[in-house]
């Protein structure tokens, strides 16, 4: 018997300070018009000391268990590019944050932008072979380049958690879905670099290729045909770049696509910046608080994840899915944010790598409910707010 399966809850977290990408330009000598038009972008989150994925995770995930209870969640998922430790999952320590039951398994996917698409299938597969699970999955991620160079201005910071259920109050997975995978060096993070290598221009046509193939495993494993698509969420490491897939997706099948139809979903990203596995969920956050009524629209989802997986798949809005969103709770967050001129974003930029070697306290900089309160013993401590 086939499962219902999809997303019950979604709500968002970012860090805590805020960069205008105008401010960016000014100080490199860039116009600013090719921040705002040409990458789409008009600010970046910027994590103080005490922030990184897990604290952003565990706020986003805190928000849902609040509304929802952790009964029937035997699984958290951690869907990350920025990782902070090479063996322990960083769902660990936010599954102590959030004083979930001891018997929920917790787990850490990785691949580039891609890996929450991953964990968000995973999670259908679990729930299909018991429908009462609940399955907690939980984007987070902190886009780091090198200072100075062509990548600075499409950083930023994110997370997304996800509550995936049976019968869900959002939006409904549907069964069919459409990869590709190809071994690409278009960006990439050697273990002991704090930053992404990145090739940007082969990025960018690995990601057009990705949705390219990927749409056409989805059309031969019975997805559906693009005039029966609605709406359209790609992922964007700038805005931009949701313009180009949709572009080339509507070169690819002949047909004149509406442009209209993504630019909703650029809504949280122009001010987040890049957030990697979290973005595509902000998209969709973005399309479901800011588009009339989506009841029973089906939406078309393009993720990408350099290196490179690309996988097209389909969701159907639920009706009353206006009932279980949370735009206001998300605008609150972005406004709460404090602005940061480029000395103070170049500091905290610099001061993100640590030496475990040394024990170390972090200041008490952020309001989110979690913080990062240092290294003891070469581990990393958490604590509440
Ligand atoms: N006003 C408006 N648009 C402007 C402009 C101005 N003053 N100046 C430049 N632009 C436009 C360019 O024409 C270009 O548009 P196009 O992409 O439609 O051709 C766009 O701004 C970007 O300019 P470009 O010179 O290509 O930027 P760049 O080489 O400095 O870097 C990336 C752009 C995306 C390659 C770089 O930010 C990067 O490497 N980012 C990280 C990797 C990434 O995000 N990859 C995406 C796929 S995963």
């Amino acid at each position: 018997m086939s499962v219902t399966v999809g997303i019950h809850d979604l709500a968002v977290a970012t860090a805590g300070h805020t960069l205008a990408l105008d401010a960016l330009a000014a100080y490199n000598g860039t116009d600013p018009g090719k921040y705002r038009v040409g990458l789409g972008q008009d600010q970046m989150s910027v994590p103080g000391p005490d922030e990184d994925i897990v604290t952003m995770g565990a706020a986003a995930a805190r928000a849902v268990l609040d509304r929802h209870g952790a009964d029937g969640i035997r699984t958290l998922l951690l869907a990350t590019e920025s990782g902070v430790d090479q063996s322990k999952a960083a769902g660990v320590p936010v599954h102590a944050l959030l004083g979930l039951p001891s018997t929920c398994r917790v787990v850490e996917f990785k691949q580039a932008c891609y890996s929450a698409t991953a964990a968000l299938q995973a999670a259908a597969g679990l729930i299909a072979r018991d429908r009462s699970e609940r399955v907690l999955v939980i984007a987070a991620d902190v886009a780091r380049y090198e200072l100075d160079s062509a990548a600075e201005a499409t950083q930023g910071a994110g997370a997304v958690a996800m509550l995936v259920t049976a019968d869900p109050a959002i939006a409904v997975l549907e069964h069919a879905t459409g990869i590709h995978t190809a071994d690409v060096d278009d960006f990439w993070r050697p273990n002991d670099s704090p930053t992404a290598v990145v090739d940007g221009k082969l990025s960018v046509e690995a990601y057009l290729d990705g949705i390219v193939r990927a749409w056409d495993d989805y059309r031969a494993h019975g997805g559906s045909p693009i005039d029966q698509i609605d709406r359209f969420c790609h992922h964007q490491p700038f805005t931009r770049m949701a313009v180009k897939a949709h572009r080339r997706l509507a070169e690819h099948v002949g047909v004149a696509l509406d442009e209209g139809l993504i630019d909703v979903t650029t809504g949280y990203n122009r001010r987040i910046g890049n957030s990697y596995t979290a973005s595509l969920y902000l998209a969709l956050a973005a399309l479901l608080d800011g588009a009339d009524d989506l009841d029973g629209a089906r939406v078309g989802m393009f993720s990408y994840g350099s290196g490179a997986v690309s996988e097209f798949f389909s969701l159907v809005v639920q009706p009353g899915y206006r009932s279980a969103l949370r735009g206001a709770e998300t605008e609150a967050l972005l406004a709460a944010r404090t602005p940061v001129d480029v000395a103070r974003y170049r500091e905290l930029h610099a001061g993100a790598a640590l030496d475990s070697r040394f024990d170390v306290d972090t200041p008490v900089d952020s309001r989110g409910p979690f913080r990062f309160a240092g290294i003891r013993g070469r581990a990393r401590r958490y604590a509440a707010n």
